[in-house]
């Protein structure tokens, strides 16, 4: 209950604009490779390789540290729940504008339900019962805290194939921030 807890009051204050957003200049190919190393040791148990495309771009953002780490671990938790056999992580910069994509090959998401997973307490149901874990808070924590550092979380899939959540940033000094 105290996990849900704690995921209101996140999802409240920094609706409320009361989470402080601090930037600093960040690699964020460094940061996402940080980060799946983190998560090699879980998905190894679950014979789950974890990749960073060697193509990635290195690309600076401006970025809260704390919050973006707090993103990856949702979006990995996730991945790692869905997977079948991999999760593929990327940066890629156009435009003034870096993506960073994490991409697993599990049951992927409906049509229907690919804006509706970014709400408070949205889940999807699911007969085999796979679907139902945690509280329904991940998602909508991520989608406000990237839009809390000007950026924008989406999600592409083909059901039954796969889900890639890819996040946008302003690169830093493109001007756009
Ligand atoms: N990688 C994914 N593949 C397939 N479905 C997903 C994936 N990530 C999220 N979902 C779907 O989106 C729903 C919302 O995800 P979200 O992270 O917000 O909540 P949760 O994981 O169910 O709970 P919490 O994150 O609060 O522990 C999930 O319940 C699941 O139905
Ligand atoms: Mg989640």
């Amino acid at each position: 209950m105290s996990t849900l807890i704690k995921g209101i009051l996140d999802v409240s204050k920094i609706e409320a604009g009361e989470m402080p957003v601090s930037y600093m200049e960040l690699n964020l190919l460094d940061f996402a490779r940080y980060m799946s190393e983190r998560y090699i040791p879980i998905a190894s148990k679950k014979k789950i390789t974890i990749s960073v495309d060697p193509e990635s771009d290195s690309a600076m953002v401006y970025a809260d540290n704390e919050l973006l780490s707090r993103i990856l671990q949702n979006l990995f938790v996730n991945a790692l729940r869905y997977a079948e056999t991999r999760i593929d992580v990327s940066v890629k910069c156009h435009n003034g504008k870096t993506i960073l994509c994490i991409a697993d090959d599990g049951i992927g998401i409906p049509k229907d339900y690919r804006e509706k997973i970014f709400e408070k307490f949205f889940q999807i149901d699911d007969v085999a019962g796979k679907r139902k874990y945690g509280f329904g808070l991940g998602l909508a924590f991520c989608k406000i805290a990237v839009e809390a550092q000007g950026g924008c979380i989406w999600v592409e899939s083909e059901e039954g194939k796969g889900a890639a959540f890819k996040i946008q940033l302003d690169i830093a000094g493109s001007g756009a921030v």
